[in-house]
């Protein structure tokens, strides 16, 4: 990927010019994306957030682009996020689920992207089980293809809006110390997360069992502990994982009741720790498992913070690739 000139972001969605060049047709991943490509994102974010504000939410920005959201996997933030993000953009949006579609019948991802692609949209949006769908949908369409989840490997918009989230938070993301807690081995969240905030110069350090770390993670750029209260003890924000109870084909832990106690991040934690931080969590939330309850909608969660912001970045990104599929 060669290195883009930064431009500061040229937002003229009033008369719904594509002003800003961003130079990327596809988000695959964080891991591919460099510094500028993430803070041009991030700045875009901070222009559209005021609309999200205004009795009227919309601007003409995408009204000639036709998004398709393609969700083979279930959803509830990112999906709504992207549709209200395409609409608060003027675009035309089409949602695709895969009950009561075709693939019920046996229709390949490749079968139905060449489908797709025959009736002309401008972007797709996919979320899918395997690692590599958004990938290998981006080597076969014309469209630009945005990543919203694929498998265990990454999730790139959840990252750029938890980056956000924490550049409103805190005065600068240079150096801050995030802990990521849970499962982190089957977290696509937890890879795009230590790729953008390494990226940005934050610290990071992933927590849980060992058998939900992935070996050689460190060469990430990812701290290891295995010890909530120590992780606590050294972040600035605490940043909680989903128990993710469908990818997991073995016993990875005795009991949820088990991992709640060792793992989990609750008031007892908290006081050893001797620390209040913020915390985050992508949900959805097991509540009582990885997080209590009390935690979840305490002062000191910003869960829902991120999903306000999560607009603004999805409609950052959606403006910032649709200049390239029109270009
Ligand atoms: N954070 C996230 O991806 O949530 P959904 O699975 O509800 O989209």
């Amino acid at each position: 990927m060669g290195t883009p000139q930064r431009r500061r972001s040229n937002l003229d969605y009033a008369s719904g010019q594509l002003m800003t060049e961003f130079g990327l047709r596809h988000l695959l991943t964080i891991r591919e994306l460099d510094r500028l490509h993430i803070e041009q994102i991030l700045s875009t974010a901070e222009d559209f957030l005021p609309v999200l504000e205004r009795p009227i939410k919309q601007v003409p920005s995408l009204r000639h682009i036709t998004v398709l959201h393609l969700f083979y996997e279930s959803s509830t933030r990112t999906r709504i996020s992207f549709e209200l993000a395409a609409r608060r953009l003027s675009a035309q949006v089409v949602n695709f689920s895969v009950a009561g579609s075709s693939v019920a019948k046996g229709e390949s991802l490749l079968d139905t992207a060449r489908n797709i692609q025959a009736m002309k949209v401008d972007l797709v949006v996919i979320r899918h089980h395997s690692s590599g769908a958004a990938h290998f949908l981006s080597q076969h369409l014309h469209a630009g293809i945005i990543n919203a989840g694929d498998g265990v490997n990454e999730h790139p918009t959840q990252a750029l809006l938890d980056a956000f989230t924490l550049r409103r938070s805190f005065a600068k993301l240079e150096g801050l110390k995030i802990a990521l807690i849970g499962d982190i081995l089957h977290s696509r969240v937890a890879r795009s997360n230590i790729y953008c905030l390494t990226r940005l110069g934050a610290q990071v350090c992933v927590c849980g069992p060992p058998s939900l770390i992935p070996v050689h993670i460190e060469a990430l750029g990812a701290k290891v502990t295995y010890d909530v209260v120590e992780a606590l003890r050294w972040c600035d924000v605490a940043y909680v994982l989903r128990i993710q109870l469908e990818r997991q084909h073995v016993g990875y832990f005795p009991s949820l009741q088990e991992y709640a106690d060792w793992y989990g991040v609750h008031e007892q934690a908290i006081k050893q720790a001797g620390r209040r931080v913020p915390i985050m969590h992508p949900g959805p939330v097991n509540r009582g498992v990885e997080l209590t309850a009390e935690l979840a909608d305490s002062s000191q969660s910003l869960i829902l913070q991120q999903v306000t912001y999560g607009v603004a970045v999805r409609m950052a990104v959606l403006y910032l690739l649709a200049q390239q599929v029109q270009a």
